[in-house]
Parts: structure tokens; C-alpha cells; sequence
């Protein structure tokens, strides 16, 4: 058979040229490589979501050397919509491409009614895995996270779970999201007794918010784990996208669920206004300026954006055309960071 008989011109190939423009990070001192930027799925993927716009942001990212998607179970709306939006569109487009391709879930969040639907035990783990693989149609994830701390559940439960999915084939990799220095330290040794290395932590990490110098990043080095920071822009603050008012396709107007507008305020606008000043001196987006702030530091591996719109990752994947920052400008930023000292 002529392989040009089977081409179907709807058909998604992706870009020869794909590991031409982005940059990749090693993570920790694993034998594994991230893209400086990678994709989210949190938001713009659920049923209420136009499924082609999906699929052109996806290959778009491909298309730019973007080879990490990052899901959890309760991505949506509903739960579970994301990875079910994925899975068809990785049937659809990206099978060839397996190989190429480091996928990642998670648990953690409320996902089903009842006291097994939620935290961190064997139980709700190992049957979250089970249902993420059927909506994304794959038989492993690459990295699989416990996706939040649990104060209740012995950390050696919710490690063990982690470790047994590795053991099953079902992840290849595990991380933990959000949790704190002490408490990653704990984690990381817990496995490495079992055999199995903490690959990666994703914080919460941007120019907003910035928990993770306070001990967790040092932690990380010495565990020789990675770091990917997730809503690096403020959920789209820190693009400068709310300066005059409150755009219609914004996530703070279209989808208020994790960003009402009360949470943009006057004072938080009037730092990213001289922030933005800033950027542009740089020859910056905001946007960009934000992400190569965070990348800055050699322990991010990744910087995790959500886009929903592909020019939107175009801009951001712009931000490593200039990643070096003078220490001028660093203690500018500090400057601007820093509350004024309130009047008496
Ligand atoms: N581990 C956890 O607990 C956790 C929690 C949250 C997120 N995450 C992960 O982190 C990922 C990213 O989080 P996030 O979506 O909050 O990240 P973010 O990058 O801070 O915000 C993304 C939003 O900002 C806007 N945006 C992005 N780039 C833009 C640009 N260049 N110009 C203008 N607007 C831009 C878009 O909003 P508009 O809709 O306004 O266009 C976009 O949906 C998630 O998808 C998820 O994978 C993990």
C-alpha cells in the first residue's frame, strides 16, 4: 500500500521542527527533561469548553516543543471532563506521538461522593488512577501526584499508594503538590525507602506568590526532586489582562469559579501596572516577564501556564527569548514587590 493512499489532510502531523525553539530542564536528578513551559488543563478543557479550540492549543504546544500536559481527575467542569476532552483528542491526534509525550494526573481533591472520594488513602488513589486511565484512554501516566497534603491519613498510606501504582506500571513517575518543606522531606524519604524517587513537586509559585523561598525550593535541592510552578500568571493576573476592566472572555468573567473579580484588586493592579512599565523596558509581555522571573531559578524545572487561546502560549512561550535579569532590575521588582509601609 502507497503510504500517501491513508493521508488524510484533516489529519494532525505535528511540526518537524518542534524541538527547534523550546529550551528543556532536567528535573532534579532524574534521567528526565521538561520543557521550561509546559501545558495545564485546569481550566479551558471541560464539556463547557469548545473542544477544537482544545485541540489547536494542544497541538500548538506540541507544535513548539511543549512535550508536558498536566491534568488531575477534577478537571472540568465536570470532573473527570478534562481527561475525558484529552483522551479523544489524544486518540484523534497525538497516539503517534506516545512516546513523545510525558503525561501527568492526580488525586487528592474531592472527586466522588462518600469518604473515599477524596484526601490521600490507598483506596481513593489507587481507584482514582483507575478512572483517570480510562478517560484519558491510556494504560500508564508518566508522573502521577498526590495532589495535596492530607492531615489526616499517615504519609507512609499515601506514599505506599504511590509507590504500588509505579510497581503496577501505571505511573512512571510520582510527585506531590502543595506540600511543605518538612512535609516533602518526609515524603521523598518514605519513598526512596520504598525505591521509588520524588520526581517532582508543583507548587504554587509566581511574583504573587512566593511560599516555596521559604525553605521548600532548598528542600527540593537537596532531595534532588524537581519543581513546576503552577498559576505563574495569578490565573491571569499578572498578564496585565485586567488593567482596564474586566475583559468578556476572561477567565475572571467566563469562569469565576477559582477567580471572581474580587480577588483583582486596586492594590494588586497597581503593582502589575509598574510591573508592566517594567516588562516593557525589558522588551517584555508581562506575561513573559513573569514566567522568566520565575525560571530564573535554575531548581524550576518548569513553569506550568494555562492558555486559553494559542496566541496566549505564544506569548508565553516568548518569555525565553530573555530569561537573564540584571541585579538592577531583580531589586526593582523587589521594590515594586514590596507593600509600602502602612501610615500610622
Ligand atoms: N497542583 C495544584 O493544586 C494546581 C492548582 C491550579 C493549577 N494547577 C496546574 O497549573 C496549570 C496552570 O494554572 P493556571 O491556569 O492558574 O495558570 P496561569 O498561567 O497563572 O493562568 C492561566 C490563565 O491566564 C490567562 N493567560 C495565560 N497566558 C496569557 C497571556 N499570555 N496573555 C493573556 N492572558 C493569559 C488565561 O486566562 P483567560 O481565560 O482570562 O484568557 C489563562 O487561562 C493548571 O492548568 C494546572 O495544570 C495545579
Amino acid at each position: 500500500m502507497n503510504i500517501n493512499d491513508t493521508f488524510d489532510p484533516g489529519r494532525y502531523q505535528a511540526a518537524p521542527g518542534r524541538y527547534g525553539a523550546m529550551q528543556y530542564r532536567r528535573c532534579g536528578h532524574s534521567g528526565i527533561r521538561l520543557p521550561m513551559i509546559s501545558l495545564g488543563l485546569w481550566h479551558n478543557f471541560g464539556h463547557t469548553n469548545d473542544l477544537e479550540a482544545g485541540r489547536q492549543i494542544l497541538r500548538c504546544a506540541f507544535d513548539y516543543g511543549i512535550t508536558h500536559f498536566d491534568l488531575a481527575n477534577n478537571y472540568g467542569p465536570p470532573y473527570g471532563a478534562a481527561e475525558e476532552n484529552f483522551g479523544r483528542i489524544f486518540r484523534e491526534d497525538f497516539r503517534p506521538y506516545r512516546d513523545e509525550l510525558l503525561i501527568s494526573s492526580k488525586a487528592g481533591w474531592d472527586m466522588w461522593p462518600g469518604p473515599y472520594g477524596n484526601f490521600g488513602s490507598r483506596k481513593y488513589l489507587i481507584a482514582s488512577l483507575d478512572q483517570s486511565l480510562k478517560r484519558l484512554g491510556l494504560e500508564y501516566v508518566d508522573i502521577f501526584y498526590h495532589h495535596r497534603p492530607d492531615p489526616e491519613t499517615p504519609l507512609e498510606e499515601t506514599m505506599g499508594a504511590l509507590n504500588h501504582l509505579v510497581q503496577q506500571g501505571k505511573a512512571l513517575y510520582v510527585g506531590v503538590s502543595q506540600y511543605d518543606a518538612g512535609r516533602t522531606a518526609r515524603a521523598a524519604g518514605i519513598l526512596r525507602d520504598m525505591g521509588t524517587p520524588l520526581l517532582i513537586h508543583q507548587p504554587r509559585y509566581s511574583l504573587f506568590d512566593r511560599w516555596v523561598e521559604n525553605g521548600l525550593l532548598d528542600e527540593l535541592e537537596r532531595q534532588g526532586t524537581g519543581a513546576i510552578a503552577f498559576s505563574p500568571l495569578e490565573q491571569g493576573i499578572l498578564t496585565g489582562k485586567y488593567l482596564q476592566g474586566f475583559p468578556e472572555d476572561s477567565r475572571a468573567v467566563q469562569d469565576a469559579r477559582y477567580l471572581d473579580k474580587d480577588k483583582v484588586t486596586e492594590e494588586k493592579l497597581a503593582i502589575v501596572r509598574r510591573l508592566a512599565a517594567m516588562a516593557e523596558k525589558r522588551g517584555q509581555s508581562l506575561a513573559q516577564m513573569a514566567i522568566a522571573w520565575l525560571l530564573k531559578d535554575e531548581r524550576v524545572t518548569s513553569v506550568l501556564v494555562g492558555v486559553s487561546k494559542t496566541k496566549q502560549l505564544l506569548d508565553n512561550i516568548g518569555a525565553l527569548d530573555n530569561l537573564a535579569f540584571s541585579r538592577e532590575e531583580l531589586e526593582a521588582i523587589e521594590a515594586i514587590l514590596k507593600p509600602a509601609p502602612r501610615q500610622p
